[in-house]
């Protein structure tokens, strides 16, 4: 069997294939349904400062191939994550990582320093790309200065891995990776959803409480697979690919992309289990080609 693990610098992974934030829990609510341990990585909701009660019903729409969500970061705060949650899910033998968001950059930095003093958290992904919240969220991702802003201030206060998660809804996002890049981010992940809308027409309104909302899921694969390949080239730091993966296939698209590892979001709703069957399948994939270690197809694609 070829080798699975990566590294994402100092943040050694069993396989690529981690979960996804939003999508997944905290891990626990799926371990009836795929062995916790067998996962690359598990990404769990978003977490900020202060609590936030989430946006408005309706916040989700499906959509073709796809499904739109307004959430809006719905989550009781970093204390209650490090005193109720924590505990429950420092065991689980994985990574464990925590998405981080804010309102701003001093936010996004208590948080991260809370977060800092749990052993069993070895990384934090920052969500400077949600495009469900007014204040902050996606703000500081769609410009250099803001993307900037939060890592400066998160890296001061934060010594293990930093994962910045970037925002597709931008012109120049290889401009926006480099900028977390010169700020000491040891790694970035792409992407958070595409901005969009699904009107009723019979009621004519919005399917979203909010007007707009997150599209995720197949449809967005390409617009992902040609970011990750943008930001590979851009940027030294490994790149971690997302965006519409519901098959191994997918996930190796990224990998020869230049992505070092992969999330999965949206289909974890359809298959519970797709993360261990994405991982067996790359497995597959490395042996019938006669690779013996997944490193060998990150960045591999041809010109
Ligand atoms: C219901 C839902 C909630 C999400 N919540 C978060 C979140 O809290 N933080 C975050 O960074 N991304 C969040 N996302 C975005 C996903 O992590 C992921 O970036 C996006 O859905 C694209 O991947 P996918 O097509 O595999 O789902 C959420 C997505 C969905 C569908």
């Amino acid at each position: 069997m070829a080798a699975l693990n990566v590294n994402i610098n100092n943040l050694e992974l069993k396989n690529p294939v981690m979960t996804a934030s939003g999508t997944f829990g905290y891990g626990l609510e799926f371990a009836d349904f795929v062995p916790l341990d067998g996962i690359g990585g598990i990404i769990v909701k978003g977490t900020t400062l202060s609590p936030r009660e989430g946006n408005d019903y309706p916040r989700m729409a499906e959509t073709p191939h796809g499904m739109l969500n307004c959430v809006g970061l719905q989550n009781k705060g970093v204390d209650y994550f490090c005193n109720n949650i924590y505990p429950q899910i420092k065991g689980i033998d994985t990574n464990m990582i925590v998405n981080v968001s804010g309102s701003s950059p001093d936010d996004y930095a208590e948080c991260a320093a809370r977060i800092n003093t749990l052993e069993h958290i070895p990384a934090i992904e920052l969500n400077i790309s949600c495009p469900n919240v007014k204040d902050g969220g996606m703000a500081f991702g769609v410009t250099c200065e803001g993307a900037s802003s939060v890592v400066r201030a998160v890296r001061a206060r934060y010594d293990k891995t930093l994962i910045v998660k970037l925002s597709p809804n931008v012109t120049n996002i290889a401009d926006i990776a480099r900028a977390c890049e010169a700020e000491g981010a040891d790694s970035v992940s792409l992407i958070n959803t595409l901005m969009g809308m699904s009107i009723d027409i019979e009621r004519r309104r919005s399917r979203l409480s909010i007007g707009t909302g997150g599209l995720s899921g197949p449809a967005v694969k390409p617009v992902a697979l040609r970011m990750v390949w943008q930001v590979a080239r851009a940027v030294k730091i490994p790149v971690i690919g997302l965006g519409g993966i519901s098959t191994a296939s997918d996930a190796i698209e990224f990998l020869m992309a230049g992505a070092t590892a992969v999330e999965i979001g949206t289909a974890n709703f359809i298959d519970p289990a797709v993360t261990i069957k994405v991982r067996d399948g790359i497995g597959e994939w490395l042996d019938v080609h006669g690779c013996s270690s997944v490193t060998e197809i990150i960045g591999a694609l041809k010109d």
